[in-house]
């Protein structure tokens, strides 16, 4: 499904909301269904709220973290314990508050861009053993102003990645390196699931996802479901153009 219905939410707080009924949702069909379930995260500060809402009841308790796997979109070549890290915010936001066994969380190692890529390609590979693409059961991203999305930036070379499953990606609008899934790694996930807030992001929204005219494309209108589908959650300020 690619034609999704925007239909607004009223805040950031509501989207946060209907973002963690998804995620037990959809946890919870994985266990049953599969056996496991595998979650991949994304950055940025929008979905700080929802691993918050996760991380405590009732949410908490409804998700089967025992069989749950999380990973990670992209993360910015720091340390761990940098302020920067995505690993670091989703950790004290909701992985240090959960049940979930620490070998079942799979950070982006914080070292060198290519190698931390390729080590991190060949973790997912093992997990994903025998399967031409990773098929993650909840992919979670975010949008920048730019139309960037996980840390595909305009114009970068990762955008065109056919093979790779993760590559460093040096981003020269930010003069910085970053480790990014790349689109056909993404696009193979079973729910791409959006969640875009704020009324700096009406122009991209309306523009990426609402079918206003606008050139060339954006990173974040290239994540097209290949065999799952896409949702996107907005709040009012993000759908304010559309
Ligand atoms: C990151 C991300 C990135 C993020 C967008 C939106 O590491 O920054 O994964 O793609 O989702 O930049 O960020 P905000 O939620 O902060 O607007």
């Amino acid at each position: 499904l690619t034609n999704d219905p925007l239909v607004p939410l009223l805040d950031p707080d509501a989207v946060a909301e209907a973002a963690a009924e998804i995620f037990v949702a959809t946890a919870r069909a994985a266990a049953r269904e599969r056996g496991a379930f595998v979650a991949c995260l994304c950055g940025g500060t929008t979905p700080r709220i929802l691993y918050e809402l996760l991380a405590g009841p009732p949410y908490s308790g409804q998700v089967p973290w025992d069989r749950t796997d999380v990973l990670f979109g992209d993360e910015r070549s720091v340390p761990h314990d940098h302020p920067d890290s995505n690993f670091r915010m989703a950790s004290e936001a909701l992985l240090d508050h959960v049940r979930l066994p620490r070998d079942q969380i799979h950070p982006i190692p914080g070292s060198n861009p290519e190698l931390a890529a390729a080590s991190y390609e060949q973790e997912l590979r093992e997990l994903y053993a025998g399967q031409p693409w990773p098929g993650f059961d909840l992919l979670l991203l975010g949008v920048g102003t730019d139309g960037h999305t996980a840390s595909l930036f305009p114009g970068t070379a990762a955008l065109d990645e056919t093979t790779r499953w993760v590559v460093g990606n040096y981003v020269p609008q930010l003069a910085s390196w970053r480790v990014t899934l790349t689109l056909p790694a993404l696009c193979h996930a079973q729910l791409i699931l959006f969640l875009v807030t704020g009324e700096e992001k009406a122009p991209v929204v309306a523009e990426a996802f609402g079918g206003r005219p606008h050139a060339g494309t954006y990173p974040c209108e290239r994540v097209l479901p290949v065999r799952g589908r896409r949702e996107i959650l907005l709040d009012r300020a993000a759908a304010k153009l559309l």
